[in-house]
């Protein structure tokens, strides 16, 4: 990591499992961007997560508007020149709504969960290109994977969320893709799974709370020049994808 303060962007911050990256980040020291919808409502979670040390700054950021991603690179391009941590958090699930359609409920999804994803994370490459140490984190999911998707006796194995599952699939997909084109830019790409965790998503189902799931996604986030790229991890050992 930089010996100066580094910079981080986390989409998807104002509430749940993001908020709490937010939230762990800075209290390492970290320059936190807490990327929001509303900036209004942002605002007010970036002075609830602030430190003495690291100020959270609130910036808009709607993943399905390439206006703000495209204005948010060109603001933190004039105002901070580099970018060394992108961490990819936002994410909707939709499988659990019976009133829209298939066609609709995967849209949104993909729109949200790949394409945004996908267009913030191109928007950042410049700056974080600049950092000579870039990490990208996609908040990805055990649900999305096919090796454990095939294991008998998984955990899951009930689990059939298809809009979800086929998204997140898609977002590791990118994560190879991206470690790949971009290994020789000194930037890790690497997907994490925060576990099943209490937030909006899930109706607060189970005590895990998103204090607990952000740990590994800070620590991919802050992983030093030796560290991997290109792997799919959660809080306990290496994923299959
Ligand atoms: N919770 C779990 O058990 C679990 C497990 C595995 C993976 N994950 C993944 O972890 C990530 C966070 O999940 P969570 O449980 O914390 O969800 P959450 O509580 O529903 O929070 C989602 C966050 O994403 C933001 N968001 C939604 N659409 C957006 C968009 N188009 N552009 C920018 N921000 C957007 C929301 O902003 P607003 O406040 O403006 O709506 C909110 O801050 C997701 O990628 C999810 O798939 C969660």
């Amino acid at each position: 990591m930089n010996q100066v303060q580094p910079i981080a962007l986390v989409s998807g911050a104002t509430r749940g499992i993001g908020r709490a990256i937010a939230q762990g980040l800075a209290q390492k020291g970290v320059k936190v961007l807490l990327g929001a919808r509303n900036l209004e409502a942002g605002r007010e979670v970036a002075a609830q997560v602030s430190t003495p040390d690291a100020q959270v700054e609130a910036v808009e950021l709607d993943t399905t508007s390439q206006a703000t991603i495209d204005a948010l690179a060109a603001l933190i391009g004039e105002k901070y020149g580099r970018l060394d941590i992108l961490v990819n958090n936002a994410g909707i699930s939709l499988d659990f709504y019976p009133d829209l359609s298939v066609r609709e409920k995967l849209s949104k999804t993909l729109e949200t969960n790949v394409v945004g994803t996908a267009a913030l994370t191109d928007a950042m490459i410049p700056l974080l290109e600049k950092s000579r140490h870039g990490r990208i984190v996609n908040v990805s999911s055990v649900l999305a994977s096919f090796t454990s998707r095939g294991e008998e006796g998984w955990i899951y194995e009930d689990v059939a969320m298809p809009t979800y599952q086929a998204s997140k699939a898609a977002l590791n997909a990118l994560t190879l893709s991206y470690a790949k084109l971009l290994a020789d830019r000194h930037i890790k790409v690497n997907a994490i799974c925060p576990g099943l965790t209490a937030t909006d998503a899930t109706n607060h189902y189970g005590d895990r709370k998103p204090e607990q799931a952000a740990k590994v996604a800070i620590e991919y986030a802050l992983l030093d020049d030796a560290g991997p790229t290109g792997i799919f991890v959660d809080e306990q050992s290496k994923l299959g994808w």
